[in-house]
């Protein structure tokens, strides 16, 4: 075995997983969650969005988006040819990501004031929220925990649409009813609507950025937990970060021992932008304390304290690269190639499990069989667009048809500007 080889079989990681193992869990595990009776790692979370109703047209909503590290608010409106608008949008930090734990008044004055320019424009909020919350059959959203590493303690087991309604009131004295959407449900129907003249078979949304999470349609009858009347559709979002079934290496289970929230969202931390520069780090300091790397270099990287996932893609698309953070560690082509070699199991990982991801919410949702009628997965999120090493999304797409192809499944992966905003819109327009 080779020592590259023999290094990641020790610590029990491997790039290329098996997926027909990992859907079979992956499906067994979406049973549990929406039955509610077994423990299971993913959430299952009923959106209690139409999926049928039409979007009023010339009728403008306000739009908050709480993502990972931005916060986004806007006026939206859709034209008579269904095209949405987006108006006044502003780009702020999201709260509880500068260090500093919030509590819930103070995490929801700050949304309300992200209002202020616009709040008289409407008595909607769509208010995409990118974070495991039960969702209520009016719509708000009660928050399950926090992930992506945001502070901010006191939001935890709250109302989150209850309690920016009630900021925007003490605030501003106005009455606004607010419709939570998680963002993968907003992307779905981002896509929904975009794609009318398609008629298509079913709906995915999917996000890989800072998280990582997927929505899709489920029939009513099958989300036992909640009760519904049969024969009707309902989406769901899966929290598919929190999925626990992937092998776990000894990289994992390091990085996972370094943070508050270590043993939440397994599956994010393995494919996430928030995790694989810091996976990628363990890794390349694994190996330097392993004796693989020449002293030198590996002096300076066990001096490194952190490594952004941009710094780390890039490196591994370009180790030649000037300006980033391997300035500092000496280097001659051995080296730089060993590095490589080392980094690109990480993100070729996170490949194969992301197509195990969209793959387990195309397969459940059951359609897709008629080539007329494909299922419309709709992709949002900066990891799965910007990673440019190990071809990373034609890596993707192959796994993917790898997957369905020979399955018979007919699918379209399409992309849909603002996707969580322009979702979040039609939520608040048609909730
Ligand atoms: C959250 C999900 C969200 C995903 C993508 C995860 O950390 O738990 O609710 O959909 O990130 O933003």
């Amino acid at each position: 075995m080779s020592t590259l080889l023999d290094f990641f079989h020790r610590h029990g990681f491997t790039s290329a997983p098996d997926t027909h193992a990992l859907l079979a869990e992956f499906d067994r595990q979406m049973d549990a969650g929406l039955d509610g009776t077994h423990p299971a790692s993913l959430a299952m979370l009923p959106a209690y969005v139409s999926m049928g109703r039409a979007v009023p047209v010339g009728t403008p909503v306000l739009v908050l988006d709480a993502g990972g590290t931005n916060l986004r608010a806007a006026v939206v409106w859709f034209d008579e040819h269904g095209a949405p608008r987006i108006e006044d949008f502003q780009k702020y930090r999201m709260p509880g990501t500068e260090g500093i734990d919030l509590s819930a008044a103070a995490f929801f004055d700050t949304l309300a004031e992200r209002l202020r320019p616009i709040v008289d424009r409407s008595g909607i909020v769509g208010f995409c929220f990118s974070y495991p919350a039960e969702i209520t059959p009016e719509c708000d959203g009660r928050l399950l925990r926090w992930t992506k590493q945001v502070q901010a303690s006191g939001v935890e087991g709250r109302m989150v649409g209850a309690g920016v309604a009630d900021a925007i009131r003490a605030k501003f004295g106005r009455e606004v009813t607010v419709r939570v959407v998680n963002d993968t449900v907003a992307t779905l129907l981002a896509g929904k609507s975009a794609g009318v003249a398609r008629r298509y078979s079913s709906y995915v949304g999917f996000i890989l950025g800072t998280g990582t999470n997927m929505a899709y349609v489920e029939r009513s009858e099958r989300i036992g937990k909640a009760r519904l009347a049969p024969g009707g559709l309902m989406a769901v979002n899966v929290e598919s970060g929190g999925f626990d079934g992937a092998p776990r290496s000894d990289f994992d289970a390091e990085m996972a021992a370094l943070l508050p929230d270590g043993n939440n969202g397994r599956f994010e931390k393995m494919i996430s932008g928030a995790y694989l520069g810091t996976l990628g780090l363990i890794v390349y300091k694994t190996a330097a304390r392993e004796g693989l790397l020449p002293p030198p270099a590996a002096n300076a990287i066990l001096a490194m304290n952190d490594l952004a996932n941009k710094d780390f893609d890039d490196f591994v698309a370009n180790p030649f690269l000037a300006g980033t953070v391997f300035d500092g560690v000496p280097l001659d082509d051995d080296t730089r190639r060993l590095l490589r070699d080392l980094g690109a199991p990480v993100l070729v990982r996170a490949a194969r499990l992301t197509a195990v991801n969209i793959a387990a919410a195309v397969l459940r949702c059951g359609e897709g069989h008629d080539s007329l009628h494909p299922v419309c997965v709709t992709i949002d999120g900066s990891t799965y667009y910007k990673t440019k090493s190990v071809q990373f999304r034609s890596r993707i797409e192959a796994d993917l048809r790898a997957i369905l192809e020979p399955r018979g499944i007919h699918y379209d992966l399409i992309s849909v500007d603002e996707a969580p905003i322009v979702g979040a819109a039609v939520a608040g327009l048609t909730a």
